[in-house]
């Protein structure tokens, strides 16, 4: 979804160029030997066959934003097992992937002992092979009833996510290793003044087209773009985490608990910029909630630059993805380093990529990137870890299957996963900058 919002925001940017800022003096230490390193998927993005989450009734209603539904995905509800192998063929030691709301409680109040298994069997599977299991207890999708009742405007949502918390906690604390509550709830309902009308109006004929649908005045899903009140949203999704992090602390009080927030490196281009204030309104809130959390997971793929009157343009020189957005490796540091500040707790990196057909951008972005992020780590940054998204080609939300941020191509016909070549240049990335390795 984010990379919607942030083409958005780009496409809303002031026309200004700047002069690329020197890249950070990189220091050549090692990671330490316990380092997190993972590649990261989200169920809806790659399990296929969601029938009971609010994406896959939107993205087969009339009118719909979606350029393509979902479908059978990279059918990772079956093929857990060979995703577990690509991610161990890269001498990866962590999985991050999530829970389906949707599959776990596919009608209210009734809980799924049988998906609760198979998500069980996943965290054991990664156990088996060596693999720290981060698991998102939600990113994104909600179940068609909770949509259907509000979503995260319903005054009871904080509560109905907490249950739901509570169940799979229960069921499935044991084996996790690091878990997350929400996925970038910082920005649901906050960028939607830069959204271009059309879309706005496009989402939100499609959400009232699934109210018709189902006979509810509102229809809200997790992801959706327009938000007809963002501060409720804003402060139910605060309430959901907090409740939701009691919930899986009241089943297993030393896992480590935390909430991954979509940040971009923001920097102030001339004094004077909008910088702190759209750092105050993306951010600061959910940062200072993150003090009270055991850590704070951080999703980085891109920097913005920021005048006094907006949004900038990137450098001419800039490498741009798919969408247009630029690509600059240092982002995450920057990002990373922000978070701290604020948070002061442990970070880890959640989220990191670019969306891509030019492999060799990929392969560019993730050597790079890392040097800053441990330039970050010796100057007492604690980061704890990283998760590359993603580990294959999947359903990129809005944009369908169009945008890749893989490590590995996807098959659709037969679901075959073939590794590109930047995912050689992870692992062996890796190999040479990890202590003792
Ligand atoms: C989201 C993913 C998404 C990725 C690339 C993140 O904002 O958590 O679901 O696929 O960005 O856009």
């Amino acid at each position: 979804m984010e990379i919607d919002r942030r083409t958005f925001v780009a496409a809303a940017a002031a026309g200004l160029t700047l002069a690329a800022k020197p890249a950070l003096a990189a220091k050549p230490s090692s990671f330490p030997k316990d380092f997190i390193w993972g590649a990261a998927t989200a169920g809806h993005q790659v399990e296929g066959n969601n029938l009971n989450a609010d994406c896959w009734l939107l993205e087969n209603i009339k009118p719909t934003v979606y350029a393509d539904p979902s479908g059978d995905s990279a059918n990772s509800f079956e093929l857990w097992r060979r995703d577990l192998d690509l991610v161990t063929s890269l001498g990866l030691n962590s999985y991050r992937f999530s829970l389906e709301w949707a599959r776990i409680e596919p009608e209210a109040g009734q809980f799924s002992i049988a998906m609760l298994d198979h998500y069980k069997a996943m965290i054991e599977g990664c156990r088996a092979l060596g693999l720290r299991p981060i698991v998102t207890f939600n990113h994104f999708t909600t179940p068609i009833w909770f949509a259907a009742r509000g979503g995260w405007m319903n005054p009871d949502a904080p509560q109905l996510f907490a249950r739901f918390c509570d169940k799979a906690a229960r069921h499935l604390a044991a084996g996790i290793d690091h878990a997350t509550t929400l996925n970038e709830p910082n920005l649901a309902g906050v960028l939607q003044f830069l959204l271009p009308g059309g879309l706005l109006e496009a989402d939100k004929a499609m959400a009232a087209a699934a109210a018709a649908k189902l006979g509810v005045p509102v229809f809200l899903a997790g992801n959706a773009l327009y938000q007809p009140e963002p501060a409720k949203v804003q402060a139910n999704l605060q309430a959901g985490h907090t409740a939701g992090k009691a919930a899986i602390k009241a089943v297993r009080g030393d896992l480590p608990v935390g909430v991954s927030l979509a940040m971009l490196d923001d920097q102030e281009a001339e004094p004077g910029s909008l910088r702190d204030a759209m750092r105050e309104k993306f951010y600061n809130a959910w940062l200072r909630l993150a003090r009270a959390d055991d850590f704070v997971g951080v999703q980085n793929y891109e920097r913005s630059l920021w005048g006094k009157q907006g949004k900038l343009d990137p450098p001419a020189s800039a490498r741009r993805n798919m969408m247009g957005a630029e690509v600059y490796p240092p982002s995450l540091a920057g990002a990373v380093r922000y978070a701290y500040e604020v948070a002061k707790v442990p970070v880890i990196v959640t989220e990191h990529g670019v969306g891509t057909d030019d492999d060799t951008l990929r392969a560019w972005l993730i050597p790079e990137a890392l040097t800053h992020l441990k330039a970050a780590m010796d100057d007492g940054v604690p980061v704890k870890g990283y998760c590359h998204w993603s580990l294959i080609d999947n359903f990129e939300w809005v944009f369908g299957y169009k945008i890749h941020f893989g490590l590995h191509t996807l098959d659709r016909q037969t679901f075959e996963r073939r590794a590109k070549p930047s995912a050689l240049v992870y692992r062996d990335y890796i190999r040479s900058h990890t202590a003792g390795a």
